[in-house]
């Protein structure tokens, strides 16, 4: 039997789409490589400025930037809106780009104000919330504790799983609702059933996210963004939206989370369905994305093109599109999702949306967060700027691709792949993953940023397959170092932060 989404797939490679992807890659004149990179790290270094002044106006951790206001202020949440997690999310970020103690200072205080979210069973939004700052923060340092955190919130949101629908329900109004963003959430699942959590907890991403495949996506693409569901029987009530032009509609913010939410699924299960979901969602946004390649509020909306953009779309849709491209299996795939994610950067980091020289204290001008309400529209949202920030870094190799996909039976690729370390604060001890394809003998060779020789390590002979390098730092002091692994006759360098 032919899914859904494997239709899906056959019509988005008609000769039509052929030449979309053509066209996707085909660069703007402005859009060099070289030139981007200087934007990106132009916007990087704006991405700091902007947070390291909010970390001043804001000052109460206990508060939240959310969305930006009429004079440029940030206003701010409690912990308990479903956008808290984003701010100390991108102090994490800047903490990775920066390895700066500064940052991790800060990113530390915000997330600490978002410990009792993990308790909270009554919204799937436990999941932004705590993987944004915990996750990250884990992640990043190893902090004794926020595992613990992180695994609790995924206990809360496993008690919003009902079998009979098969999935997590997102909010509490209606009668079971399942929206398009709820497929972001599934990751707090997937990474606690692998990090001594539930092995149950697996299962119910896994189902939500084939029903989700199943009732949110259409023939072509796109995406619904609610459907309720009776959850006696498991039938769908029916299809609406609430912040899309129209239950038909595709509400550009839900595209972008399904095809984030779809990518992710696919990077934690190996799960070709998802990959095919992914990209179908993928080629719908790369085929609609406006000139400027920053989407409308809403793909359909009534008035087009008189109608705001919005950032925060495109900017997880970037992120997304970036990754997608190192697990999509054909090369014209992965060039065209590179593309269009590049274009959708290059016009992110120009002046067009880029808040530098206004009186924004955002990072991203042009977010809409709710149109149909007239809220938070035409405004710097916080989540926009998160997923900007990660785009920016995935971009610039920051954060690297996941250990990929199909578990140990992947086949490793040529030559061989090293991925970013753990730093980790107050402990000299760091860890650089690293993967071969045969047999090889492995030196470790530390420079400072002066080009300095600070260390040499030999590794012996390794066997194909993933290895970790434990670096003890020795007597070296706090600072950010390049560690080139030899690997028989090919090299590679990766930055490393370390920091006692
Ligand atoms: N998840 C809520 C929103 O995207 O507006």
């Amino acid at each position: 039997m032919i899914t859904q989404n494997r239709m899906v797939r056959r019509v988005l490679f008609s000769p039509a789409r052929m030449v979309t992807l053509l066209l996707v890659l085909h660069y703007p004149e402005v859009l060099s490589a070289q030139n981007l990179d200087s934007l990106v790290s132009r916007s990087l270094e704006f991405a700091a400025q902007q947070l390291q002044a909010t970390v001043v106006a804001v000052g109460d951790s206990t508060e939240y930037p959310r969305s930006t206001l009429e004079d440029g202020s940030w206003s701010v949440k409690s912990s308990s809106s479903w956008t808290s997690g984003f701010f100390p999310g991108c102090l994490w970020y800047m903490f990775q780009w920066t390895g700066d103690s500064l940052w991790y200072r800060w990113a530390r205080r915000w997330t600490a104000g978002l410990r009792d979210e993990q308790y909270d069973t009554g919204t799937h939004d436990v999941g932004f919330k705590v993987f944004c700052s915990y996750g990250n923060g884990y992640r990043l340092t190893r902090e004794s504790g926020y595992d613990e955190v992180i695994l609790r919130a995924a206990q809360s949101l496993a008690t919003r799983y009902n079998s009979t629908v098969g999935c997590t329900r997102s909010w509490n109004n209606r009668t079971f609702p399942v929206i398009i963003d709820n497929m972001m959430n599934l990751e707090l699942l997937l990474w606690a059933s692998k990090n001594g959590g539930e092995a149950s907890w697996y299962d119910m991403a896994v189902s939500h996210a084939l029903r989700t495949m199943e009732d949110h996506v259409r023939m072509d693409g796109s995406t619904y963004q609610i459907v309720d569901y009776n959850p006696t029987t498991g039938d769908i009530i029916q299809k609406e939206t609430a912040q899309g032009y129209s239950v038909e509609s595709t509400w550009a913010r839900g595209q972008s989370w399904g095809l984030y939410g779809f990518t992710m699924a696919y990077r934690e299960t190996g799960d070709d369905r998802f990959l095919e979901t992914a990209q179908g969602l993928a080629d719908y946004v790369v085929h609609n994305l406006p000139d400027d390649y920053v989407p409308y509020w809403d793909y359909q909306a009534p008035d087009l093109p008189n109608e705001e953009k919005d950032a925060s779309a495109a900017a997880i849709a970037a992120s997304a599109l970036l990754e997608l491209s190192t697990l999509a299996t054909g090369e014209q795939d992965q060039l065209a999702y590179r593309a269009a994610a590049e274009n959708i950067l290059a016009s992110l980091c120009s002046p067009a949306y880029l808040a530098e020289g206004t009186n924004s204290h955002g990072i991203l001008l042009h977010g809409v967060g709710n149109h149909n309400k007239d809220t938070e529209v035409d405004v710097s949202l916080i989540y926009a700027n998160y997923y900007f920030i990660e785009a920016l870094l995935r971009y610039s190799g920051v954060i690297q691709p996941k250990l990929a996909l199909r578990g140990d039976s992947q086949p490793v690729p040529e030559g061989f792949v090293v991925y970013q370390n753990y730093p980790n604060p107050f402990n000299p001890h760091t860890t650089i993953p690293y993967q071969l394809s045969s047999p090889s003998p492995v030196t470790f060779v530390v420079y400072d940023l002066t080009g300095r020789l600070a260390h040499t390590f030999e590794g012996g002979i390794q066997g194909p397959g993933r290895h970790q390098f434990k670096f003890n730092a020795g007597t070296l002091s706090s600072g950010i170092y390049l560690v080139k692994i030899q690997a028989g006759t090919q090299s590679q360098s990766v930055k490393m932060t370390l920091m006692r």
